[in-house]
C-alpha cells in the first residue's frame, strides 16, 4: 500500500478520536510487513493522564492482535501543520518497531516522512536492561 492511502486511513481514524476533553483528534493508521493496516484515534478520560494517543491505540490493537512486524504508521490531526507523535509514543513505538517509517500529514494532505530513529535517537531499550 502506497503511504498516500496509509494517510487517508489515518485521517478517517481521526473521524473516530474520543477527545472528550482537549477537543483535539488525532488518527493514526498503522502497517505491518504484511500489509494488515490497524487504525485508532486518540481516548481520552476524565482521569487526563489515562489518556491514549491514536498511535498507542493502534499499536495495541496490532499487537493484541499477534501483530509484531510493522512497516510505517501515518500519523494526522487537528494540527493544520503536522503532528508528531509525542515523547510517550516514541518510546513504545521505539520498543516495539524500531525501524518503523513515521508518516505525518498535514491538512493540505501533504506527508512528511521520517524513521523513527530520526525523531527518538538514542533511546533507551531493551538493551539497558540486560
Ligand atoms: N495526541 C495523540 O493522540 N497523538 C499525538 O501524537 C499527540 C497528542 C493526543 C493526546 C490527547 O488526547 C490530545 O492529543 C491532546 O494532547
Amino acid at each position: 500500500m502506497e503511504y498516500k492511502e496509509l494517510a487517508k486511513i489515518a485521517v478517517e481514524a481521526k473521524t473516530k478520536a474520543i477527545p472528550a476533553y482537549s477537543k483535539f483528534r488525532v488518527g493514526s493508521a498503522l502497517i505491518t510487513e504484511d500489509g494488515k493496516v490497524f487504525s485508532g484515534g486518540n481516548i481520552e478520560s476524565s482521569s487526563y493522564s489515562l489518556t491514549l494517543c491514536s498511535e498507542r491505540v493502534a499499536l495495541f490493537k496490532a499487537l493484541s492482535e499477534g501483530y509484531r512486524n510493522f512497516k510505517a504508521i501515518a500519523i494526522a490531526s487537528d494540527d493544520p501543520g503536522f503532528c508528531s507523535p509525542c515523547g510517550s509514543c516514541r518510546q513504545v513505538l521505539n520498543d516495539f518497531c524500531s525501524g518503523i517509517d513515521v508518516v505525518l500529514i498535514n491538512h493540505k494532505n501533504e506527508l512528511k516522512i521520517f524513521k523513527l530513529g530520526e525523531l527518538f535517537p538514542f533511546p533507551f531499550g531493551d538493551a539497558n536492561l540486560t
